[in-house]
Protein backbone atom coordinates (compact mmCIF):
# COMPACT_ATOMS: atom_id res chain seq x y z
CA UNK A 1 0.00 0.00 0.00
CA UNK A 2 1.69 3.30 -1.15
CA UNK A 3 0.88 6.91 0.98
CA UNK A 4 1.84 9.78 -0.25
CA UNK A 5 3.09 10.98 3.45
CA UNK A 6 3.00 9.83 7.02
CA UNK A 7 0.01 10.86 8.84
CA UNK A 8 1.18 13.12 12.06
CA UNK A 9 -0.71 11.06 15.13
CA UNK A 10 -0.86 10.63 18.47
CA UNK A 11 -1.65 7.54 20.46
CA UNK A 12 -3.59 7.77 23.85
CA UNK A 13 -4.15 4.33 25.45
CA UNK A 14 -4.22 1.88 28.21
CA UNK A 15 -2.04 -0.80 27.02
CA UNK A 16 -3.52 -3.26 28.06
CA UNK A 17 -3.50 -6.63 25.48
CA UNK A 18 -5.19 -4.74 22.88
CA UNK A 19 -3.63 -1.73 22.94
CA UNK A 20 -0.12 -3.14 22.84
CA UNK A 21 -1.26 -4.95 19.38
CA UNK A 22 -2.46 -1.54 18.08
CA UNK A 23 0.98 0.32 19.38
CA UNK A 24 2.58 -2.75 17.66
CA UNK A 25 1.16 -2.39 14.21
CA UNK A 26 1.10 1.67 14.45
CA UNK A 27 4.99 1.34 15.65
CA UNK A 28 5.45 -1.36 12.51
CA UNK A 29 3.93 0.97 9.67
CA UNK A 30 6.04 3.95 9.64
CA UNK A 31 5.44 4.58 5.80
CA UNK A 32 2.01 5.67 7.13
CA UNK A 33 2.17 7.14 10.36
CA UNK A 34 4.68 9.15 11.76
CA UNK A 35 3.84 8.96 15.77
CA UNK A 36 4.65 12.18 17.16
CA UNK A 37 4.01 10.43 20.63
CA UNK A 38 2.26 7.84 22.59
CA UNK A 39 0.32 9.27 25.87
CA UNK A 40 -0.99 6.78 28.72
CA UNK A 41 -3.40 6.78 30.65
CA UNK A 42 -4.94 4.68 33.74
CA UNK A 43 -7.66 2.48 32.86
CA UNK A 44 -7.39 -1.98 32.13
CA UNK A 45 -4.50 -1.06 34.77
CA UNK A 46 -3.27 1.59 36.67
CA UNK A 47 -1.50 4.45 35.07
CA UNK A 48 2.03 3.19 36.47
CA UNK A 49 1.64 0.40 35.01
CA UNK A 50 -0.05 1.85 31.41
CA UNK A 51 2.81 3.90 31.26
CA UNK A 52 5.39 1.14 31.64
CA UNK A 53 3.38 -1.42 29.54
CA UNK A 54 3.69 1.73 26.66
CA UNK A 55 7.51 1.87 27.07
CA UNK A 56 7.55 -1.67 26.95
CA UNK A 57 6.27 -1.76 23.86
CA UNK A 58 8.18 0.80 21.94
CA UNK A 59 11.45 -1.36 23.13
CA UNK A 60 10.09 -4.50 21.37
CA UNK A 61 9.28 -2.23 18.66
CA UNK A 62 12.83 -0.32 18.28
CA UNK A 63 11.01 2.53 18.44
CA UNK A 64 12.46 4.35 21.42
CA UNK A 65 12.59 7.80 19.26
CA UNK A 66 9.09 8.16 19.93
CA UNK A 67 8.44 9.85 23.49
CA UNK A 68 6.24 7.96 26.06
CA UNK A 69 4.18 10.52 28.58
CA UNK A 70 2.17 9.03 31.43
CA UNK A 71 -1.36 10.60 31.75
CA UNK A 72 -4.76 10.78 34.12
CA UNK A 73 -4.29 8.27 36.98
CA UNK A 74 -7.93 8.50 37.34
CA UNK A 75 -11.23 9.27 35.57
CA UNK A 76 -12.68 13.22 35.65
CA UNK A 77 -15.66 11.83 37.90
CA UNK A 78 -16.28 8.94 38.42
CA UNK A 79 -14.08 6.03 40.80
CA UNK A 80 -11.60 4.19 38.54
CA UNK A 81 -12.43 0.72 37.20
CA UNK A 82 -9.53 -1.75 35.74
CA UNK A 83 -10.30 -4.25 33.62
CA UNK A 84 -7.34 -6.64 34.89
CA UNK A 85 -9.39 -9.84 34.33
CA UNK A 86 -8.94 -9.54 30.20
CA UNK A 87 -5.55 -7.88 30.63
CA UNK A 88 -3.40 -9.78 33.47
CA UNK A 89 -2.28 -8.17 36.43
CA UNK A 90 0.45 -6.83 34.39
CA UNK A 91 -1.63 -5.59 31.94
CA UNK A 92 -0.02 -7.52 28.33
CA UNK A 93 -1.30 -10.76 29.62
CA UNK A 94 1.37 -13.68 29.10
CA UNK A 95 4.00 -11.00 28.12
CA UNK A 96 7.09 -11.18 29.61
CA UNK A 97 7.50 -7.74 31.58
CA UNK A 98 10.34 -6.22 32.67
CA UNK A 99 11.64 -2.18 33.35
CA UNK A 100 12.11 -0.85 30.18
CA UNK A 101 15.51 1.37 29.76
CA UNK A 102 14.26 4.37 28.16
CA UNK A 103 12.01 6.47 30.56
CA UNK A 104 8.96 8.33 30.45
CA UNK A 105 9.18 11.75 28.77
CA UNK A 106 8.63 14.76 31.44
CA UNK A 107 5.30 16.33 30.97
CA UNK A 108 1.64 14.59 31.16
CA UNK A 109 -0.19 13.50 28.57
CA UNK A 110 -2.50 16.34 28.30
CA UNK A 111 0.32 18.64 27.98
CA UNK A 112 2.21 16.73 25.21
CA UNK A 113 -1.00 16.52 23.45
CA UNK A 114 -1.63 20.11 23.44
CA UNK A 115 2.02 20.74 22.62
CA UNK A 116 2.25 18.38 19.58
CA UNK A 117 -1.07 19.48 18.14
CA UNK A 118 -1.48 23.11 18.84
CA UNK A 119 2.72 23.72 17.31
CA UNK A 120 1.76 22.11 14.15
CA UNK A 121 -0.68 23.23 10.97
CA UNK A 122 -4.43 23.00 11.92
CA UNK A 123 -5.81 19.83 10.75
CA UNK A 124 -2.37 18.17 10.10
CA UNK A 125 -2.35 15.59 13.40
CA UNK A 126 -5.12 12.98 14.22
CA UNK A 127 -5.10 11.33 17.47
CA UNK A 128 -6.24 7.58 17.98
CA UNK A 129 -8.06 7.23 21.32
CA UNK A 130 -8.22 3.94 22.63
CA UNK A 131 -8.79 3.83 26.51
CA UNK A 132 -10.91 5.84 28.66
CA UNK A 133 -10.66 9.23 27.40
CA UNK A 134 -9.71 11.39 30.00
CA UNK A 135 -6.55 12.48 28.90
CA UNK A 136 -8.06 14.29 25.86
CA UNK A 137 -11.13 15.91 27.52
CA UNK A 138 -8.39 17.48 30.05
CA UNK A 139 -6.26 18.67 27.18
CA UNK A 140 -9.68 19.88 25.43
CA UNK A 141 -10.06 22.19 28.82
CA UNK A 142 -6.85 23.30 28.87
CA UNK A 143 -6.84 24.44 25.47
CA UNK A 144 -10.40 25.60 24.13
CA UNK A 145 -9.18 25.36 20.38
CA UNK A 146 -7.96 22.04 20.63
CA UNK A 147 -10.72 20.18 19.49
CA UNK A 148 -11.28 22.64 16.45
CA UNK A 149 -7.43 21.98 15.41
CA UNK A 150 -7.26 18.12 15.24
CA UNK A 151 -7.60 16.58 11.92
CA UNK A 152 -9.67 13.51 13.17
CA UNK A 153 -10.26 11.87 16.51
CA UNK A 154 -10.55 7.96 15.95
CA UNK A 155 -11.74 6.37 19.13
CA UNK A 156 -12.41 2.64 20.31
CA UNK A 157 -15.49 3.65 22.42
CA UNK A 158 -18.97 3.16 22.83
CA UNK A 159 -21.39 0.25 21.82
CA UNK A 160 -24.90 0.09 19.66
CA UNK A 161 -26.12 -2.79 18.54
CA UNK A 162 -24.10 -5.06 20.02
CA UNK A 163 -24.81 -3.68 23.71
CA UNK A 164 -22.31 -3.68 26.00
CA UNK A 165 -19.10 -5.81 27.25
CA UNK A 166 -18.51 -4.41 30.69
CA UNK A 167 -22.09 -3.75 31.61
CA UNK A 168 -25.34 -4.71 30.17
CA UNK A 169 -25.55 -1.26 28.34
CA UNK A 170 -21.89 0.15 28.19
CA UNK A 171 -18.36 -0.78 26.28
CA UNK A 172 -15.46 -0.42 28.88
CA UNK A 173 -13.83 2.68 27.18
CA UNK A 174 -16.92 4.90 27.98
CA UNK A 175 -17.78 3.29 30.91
CA UNK A 176 -14.94 4.06 32.72
CA UNK A 177 -14.39 7.48 32.29
CA UNK A 178 -18.27 8.91 30.76
CA UNK A 179 -17.65 12.57 31.33
CA UNK A 180 -14.60 12.53 29.52
CA UNK A 181 -16.40 10.25 26.92
CA UNK A 182 -19.20 12.68 26.68
CA UNK A 183 -16.81 15.87 26.41
CA UNK A 184 -14.96 14.56 23.43
CA UNK A 185 -17.44 13.18 21.73
CA UNK A 186 -20.03 16.11 22.28
CA UNK A 187 -16.70 18.59 21.33
CA UNK A 188 -17.40 19.45 17.84
CA UNK A 189 -13.75 17.52 16.84
CA UNK A 190 -14.40 15.38 13.59
CA UNK A 191 -14.49 11.75 15.88
CA UNK A 192 -14.83 8.39 13.84
CA UNK A 193 -16.41 6.39 16.42
CA UNK A 194 -15.14 2.58 16.31
CA UNK A 195 -17.14 0.98 18.71
CA UNK A 196 -18.39 -2.87 19.27
CA UNK A 197 -20.63 -3.00 16.84
CA UNK A 198 -17.58 -2.47 14.39
CA UNK A 199 -14.73 -4.32 16.34
CA UNK A 200 -16.97 -7.53 16.95
CA UNK A 201 -16.85 -8.12 13.46
CA UNK A 202 -12.81 -8.24 13.62
CA UNK A 203 -11.96 -11.14 15.85
CA UNK A 204 -8.75 -13.40 16.06
CA UNK A 205 -9.63 -16.85 14.64
CA UNK A 206 -7.14 -19.97 14.96
CA UNK A 207 -6.23 -19.17 10.74
CA UNK A 208 -5.42 -15.87 11.73
CA UNK A 209 -3.24 -16.05 14.69
CA UNK A 210 -1.37 -18.95 12.80
CA UNK A 211 -0.33 -16.59 9.94
CA UNK A 212 0.67 -14.24 12.64
CA UNK A 213 2.56 -16.95 14.35
CA UNK A 214 4.61 -18.17 11.05
CA UNK A 215 6.12 -14.77 11.40
CA UNK A 216 9.95 -14.27 12.84
CA UNK A 217 10.18 -10.39 14.05
CA UNK A 218 10.13 -9.68 17.61
CA UNK A 219 7.18 -7.58 17.04
CA UNK A 220 4.97 -10.46 15.91
CA UNK A 221 6.12 -12.78 18.30
CA UNK A 222 4.95 -10.19 20.89
CA UNK A 223 1.61 -9.85 19.24
CA UNK A 224 1.21 -13.95 19.45
CA UNK A 225 1.93 -14.44 22.47
CA UNK A 226 -0.61 -11.24 22.87
CA UNK A 227 -3.41 -12.99 20.88
CA UNK A 228 -2.81 -16.46 22.68
CA UNK A 229 -4.01 -14.77 25.90
CA UNK A 230 -6.89 -13.16 24.72
CA UNK A 231 -8.29 -16.63 23.37
CA UNK A 232 -7.53 -17.97 26.61
CA UNK A 233 -8.73 -15.33 28.57
CA UNK A 234 -12.08 -15.78 26.33
CA UNK A 235 -12.13 -19.23 26.59
CA UNK A 236 -12.11 -18.83 30.33
CA UNK A 237 -14.13 -15.86 30.90
CA UNK A 238 -16.86 -16.15 27.89
CA UNK A 239 -17.19 -20.12 27.53
CA UNK A 240 -18.98 -20.83 24.13
CA UNK A 241 -18.37 -18.14 23.04
CA UNK A 242 -16.54 -16.66 19.34
CA UNK A 243 -13.01 -15.79 18.85
CA UNK A 244 -11.88 -12.61 20.79
CA UNK A 245 -12.42 -9.69 18.71
CA UNK A 246 -9.46 -6.84 18.08
CA UNK A 247 -10.82 -3.72 19.71
CA UNK A 248 -7.92 -1.15 19.63
CA UNK A 249 -6.24 -2.36 16.68
CA UNK A 250 -8.78 -1.17 14.53
CA UNK A 251 -8.46 2.19 15.01
CA UNK A 252 -4.81 2.06 13.98
CA UNK A 253 -6.10 -0.03 11.12
CA UNK A 254 -8.69 3.20 10.21
CA UNK A 255 -5.93 5.48 9.99
CA UNK A 256 -3.95 3.15 7.43
CA UNK A 257 -6.70 2.14 5.41
CA UNK A 258 -10.07 3.70 6.26
CA UNK A 259 -11.74 1.71 3.46
CA UNK A 260 -11.50 -0.96 5.54
CA UNK A 261 -14.39 0.38 7.63
CA UNK A 262 -17.64 1.75 6.82
CA UNK A 263 -18.66 4.99 8.82
CA UNK A 264 -22.15 6.47 9.20
CA UNK A 265 -23.04 10.04 9.88
CA UNK A 266 -24.40 9.97 13.85
CA UNK A 267 -25.38 11.84 16.48
CA UNK A 268 -23.28 10.19 19.67
CA UNK A 269 -24.46 10.89 23.49
CA UNK A 270 -23.69 9.89 26.27
CA UNK A 271 -25.04 8.52 29.62
CA UNK A 272 -23.41 10.68 32.78
CA UNK A 273 -25.62 10.12 35.18
CA UNK A 274 -28.10 6.89 35.16
CA UNK A 275 -26.31 4.01 37.62
CA UNK A 276 -28.12 1.30 35.20
CA UNK A 277 -26.98 2.57 31.91
CA UNK A 278 -24.08 4.50 33.03
CA UNK A 279 -21.91 4.83 29.98
CA UNK A 280 -24.15 4.05 27.44
CA UNK A 281 -23.83 5.58 24.23
CA UNK A 282 -26.84 6.53 22.49
CA UNK A 283 -26.09 6.66 18.87
CA UNK A 284 -28.58 8.28 16.85
CA UNK A 285 -28.27 8.09 12.69
CA UNK A 286 -31.72 9.98 12.20
CA UNK A 287 -30.51 13.24 11.59
CA UNK A 288 -31.92 16.77 10.72
CA UNK A 289 -29.03 17.36 8.91
CA UNK A 290 -26.46 14.67 8.29
CA UNK A 291 -23.97 17.50 7.13
CA UNK A 292 -23.80 18.97 10.71
CA UNK A 293 -23.03 15.57 11.98
CA UNK A 294 -19.57 15.64 13.45
CA UNK A 295 -19.16 12.22 14.73
CA UNK A 296 -19.39 9.14 12.27
CA UNK A 297 -20.18 5.96 13.19
CA UNK A 298 -18.55 2.56 12.04
CA UNK A 299 -21.02 0.07 10.99
CA UNK A 300 -19.10 -2.30 9.12
CA UNK A 301 -15.24 -3.88 9.27
CA UNK A 302 -13.25 -5.73 7.01
CA UNK A 303 -11.82 -7.99 9.22
CA UNK A 304 -9.64 -10.06 6.36
CA UNK A 305 -8.50 -6.84 5.51
CA UNK A 306 -7.37 -5.96 9.37
CA UNK A 307 -5.63 -8.77 10.15
CA UNK A 308 -4.08 -8.18 6.39
CA UNK A 309 -2.86 -5.15 7.04
CA UNK A 310 -1.33 -6.37 10.50
CA UNK A 311 0.26 -9.43 9.39
CA UNK A 312 2.04 -6.91 6.41
CA UNK A 313 3.54 -4.97 9.12
CA UNK A 314 4.45 -7.07 11.49
CA UNK A 315 6.12 -9.19 8.07
CA UNK A 316 8.08 -5.53 7.01
O1 LIG B 1 -14.04 -2.28 25.20
C1 LIG B 1 -12.76 -2.50 24.67
C2 LIG B 1 -11.79 -1.52 25.22
O2 LIG B 1 -11.68 -1.74 26.60
C3 LIG B 1 -10.37 -1.67 24.66
O3 LIG B 1 -9.75 -0.41 24.60
C4 LIG B 1 -9.68 -2.57 25.64
O4 LIG B 1 -8.30 -2.17 25.82
C5 LIG B 1 -10.46 -2.37 26.91
O5 LIG B 1 -9.80 -1.50 27.71
CA1 LIG C 1 -7.58 0.03 25.48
Amino acid sequence: MAFMSAQAIIIDCDPGVDDAIALLLAFASPQALEILAVTTVAGNVDAQQTARNARLIRQIAGAEGVPVHAGATRPLVRAPIVASHFHGTSGLGWLEVSEPSAPAAAGHSADAIIAAVMSRPPKTVSIAVMGPMTNLALAMTLEPKLAARLEQVVIMGGARIEGGNITASAEYNVFADPHAASMVYGSGAPCIAIGLDATHQVRTTPQRLAAIKALARPSAKAVATLLEFSIDVQRRLVPGAPPPPLHDPCTIAYLIAPQLFETVSADLQVETESPLTLGHTAVEFRLPDPAAATVRWAVKADANGVFGLLQEALAR
